[in-house]
């Protein structure tokens, strides 16, 4: 794959003898490797402040095969953390999404985890309307179920700066984990610990010595399952510019060829892409860590001996040995802005004493409001910053473990259907384009490189990225006549041109569909009314009843899909009172959250209902699972 496959857990039997030493688990729920991060972090630290305990980290996914065996190990534990990130609608991580549906849908248990201790951290971003939704609910119910609750749930906030928020809940931690993990006796003051920079052990070769291998992407005969572990190399084969010249902005239509290669799809899935950073990005990149692209390197987790380097928590390596070119270009996230511990890890390697200390000034609590300013509303990239500090020189196993973190797949709403496309994967991707506070252009990783693929259509040499599909609960009734209320601005359309295309396959396959309306929103018909003709000819064919279009740049004021939907409020209740499903996908930060403001006012209006009812009527609805929303 392209991250290393995780190591294999080898099940030790555990040891079940009492010597007085208390077994702590650190459960984490992870998607780009930070609430990873946190977890071996707080392993460290407890290690080398309690010595009476063993701290073991572990994946939620890995903890147990089935329900029996998460309920049978979960009565078991005594003292345990969990780190928990919520994504999209308030969902959890794919990893942590077995263990959630298991202990939120459960069956009744009653008091049945009065033997644990725990406390629970949470990541999310306080600009979506489900901030930390997955922490709370699970620091809630192991409450609700008999646990003892050691400290309050830790609410992460990666829009501000979430080391600092897992920082403070650490310091909440230890004077209670000092009550618990220490004896009485025990009168030691704890030293200050400060955290090791994690570094791999690099191996450099001889260009000459090393083989040239091929690509290491399983395809058809690799791996039977992909997923975002093994991903598949797929070829594009198709790609064109949906905005008209007209238009500022670009939005490009790109279909993979995923024929013989054992992925599959359903309507209103996701696919994932690894991408690649452009050129002039990792040129800048090597410039600045003053090494040779053609550099031929390998990393490791272990020590020359064998054993693992301990007293770090070290991201799972990438496969190696690679020129740095491959790996900056593959590997590495260049373009956002650095964390605190990536400063301090700069810092550890700055030869000028000046940038050393204004580093770690920027990374302590003194230096915080610098950071949130000169960092993170100024959108300071990794390079930005790395070349105002040019005597930090950091060698390349601290460069890869510490400073950049892994670049991570970019996720996509599917925009085709297997029955009209079984052996494509389109995406609807919009161009990330834009002007930094400090007058940097940045330009998004994926949506860049998307925008300048080189399709087979065009060139036998053409582009291709290791990609995989996760499955979404984004999908039409199994009930073909009832209705769908659906809306998708901008790029939104995307997961609903699915739909219509599995809609007008059902149709020829003569089954009875029931009413479809789609409410779709851009800025003005002449520029960015992506897939007009398309659209029209869902209408036309009867795959789709109605198409109402916001368009909010042509006339004097804004129209939106929300004012779109009042004025068809009695249809829209119609269709609700039908047993009719809603279907919400796009931007969740605006649209999303007016989407579903104005869903409540028809609701509260159309049914003569007060607004608690309302409320209740719309939760309702989500529970039922017939208001589903795709939003990011
Ligand atoms: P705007 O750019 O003119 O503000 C697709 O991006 C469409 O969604 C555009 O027409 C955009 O309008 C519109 N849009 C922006 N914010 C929105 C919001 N909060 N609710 C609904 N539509 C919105």
């Amino acid at each position: 794959g392209v991250e290393a496959p995780k190591p294999v857990i080898v099940k030790e039997p555990e040891p079940e003898v009492d010597d007085g030493t208390k077994k702590v688990t650190i459960f984490f729920g992870t998607q780009t490797g930070t609430s990873e991060g946190f977890a071996k972090a707080l392993a460290e630290e407890a290690k080398a402040r309690y010595e009476k305990a063993t701290f073991k980290v572990v994946d939620l996914d890995d903890y147990a095969a089935d329900d029996d065996e998460y309920e049978e190990k979960m009565k078991k534990e005594t003292l345990a953390f969990f780190f928990l990130a919520t994504y999209g609608d308030g969902e959890p991580t794919d990893n942590a999404a077995r263990f959630y549906k298991w202990f939120t849908e459960g069956k009744e248990r009653g008091t049945w985890l009065e033997k644990l201790t725990f406390g629970v951290f949470g990541l999310g971003n306080r600009q979506y309307e489900h901030f930390n939704k997955v922490a709370k609910v699970v620091d809630e119910l192991l409450a609700e179920q008999g646990g003892k609750r050691l400290v309050p749930v830790g609410l992460g906030d990666d829009d501000q700066c979430i080391e600092d928020d897992f920082a403070a809940w650490r310091e909440l931690l230890w004077p209670e984990l000092d009550q618990l993990l220490r004896d009485e006796d025990d009168t030691t003051v704890s030293t200050p610990y400060t955290a090791a920079v994690p570094e791999y052990r690099v191996i450099f070769y001889d260009p000459a010595d090393v083989p040239v291998k091929g690509n290491n992407w399983s395809n058809a005969n690799g791996h039977a399952v992909h997923d975002i572990q093994h991903p598949c190399r797929s070829n594009v084969v198709v790609r064109r510019e949906l905005h008209t010249p007209e238009s500022d902005r670009s939005c490009t239509h790109l279909e993979f060829d995923i024929s013989g290669t054992g992925l599959s799809y359903e309507t209103g899935d996701h696919v994932g892409v690894y991408s690649e950073n452009c050129i002039e990005t990792v040129e800048e990149a090597e410039r600045l860590l003053d090494y040779a692209g053609d550099t031929f390197f390998s990393i490791h987790t272990d020590k020359e001996d064998g054993t693992p380097i301990s007293g770090s928590s070290l991201p799972p390596p990438f496969p190696s040995p690679c020129t740095l070119r491959i790996a900056l270009t593959r590997y590495a996230d260049l373009l956002n802005s650095p964390k605190k511990a990536a400063l301090l890890a700069l810092a550890a390697h700055a030869s000028d004493q000046s940038e050393a200390d204004r580093l770690r000034f920027l990374a302590s609590p003194a230096g915080k409001d610098e950071y949130a300013q000169w960092v993170i509303a100024s959108q300071r990239s990794l390079l930005e910053v790395m070349n105002e500090f040019p005597s930090a020189k950091p060698p390349l196993g601290v460069f890869f473990a510490a400073i950049a973190p892994r670049l991570q797949p970019r996720y996509y709403s599917i925009s085709s259907s297997p029955r009209m496309a079984p052996s494509r994967i389109h995406v609807t991707c919009a161009l990330v384009y834009e002007k930094t506070p400090v007058g940097r252009i940045h330009k998004g990783v994926c949506s860049t490189w998307i925008k300048n693929s080189v399709p087979l259509e065009e060139s036998h040499d053409c582009s291709w990225a290791p990609i995989f599909v996760r499955q979404s609960n984004f999908k039409l009734p199994r009930d073909t006549s009832l209705p769908i209320i659906m809306i998708g601005p901008g790029t939104g359309l995307a997961p609903f041109r699915g739909f219509l295309q599995e809609r007008a396959a059902l149709k020829e396959a003569g089954a009875e569909l029931g009413p479809a309306v789609l409410f779709f929103g851009c800025r003005n018909r002449k520029m960015d009314y992506i897939y007009e003709e398309e659209l029209n000819g869902f209408v036309a064919s009867g795959a789709m009843s109605e198409l109402v279009i916001a368009f909010s740049r042509e006339g004097p004021t804004k129209e939106y899909v929300q004012h779109k939907m009042m004025e068809k409020a009695s249809d829209v209740w119609n269709m609700i009172s039908n047993g009719g499903y809603i279907y919400v996908c796009g931007d969740a930060k605006g649209m999303a959250r007016d989407v579903h403001r104005t869903l409540h006012t028809i609701v509260q209006q159309q049914g003569s209902l007060d607004s608690s009812k309302a409320e209740s009527m719309v939760k309702n609805l989500q529970m039922e699972g017939r208001y589903l929303r795709d939003v990011w």
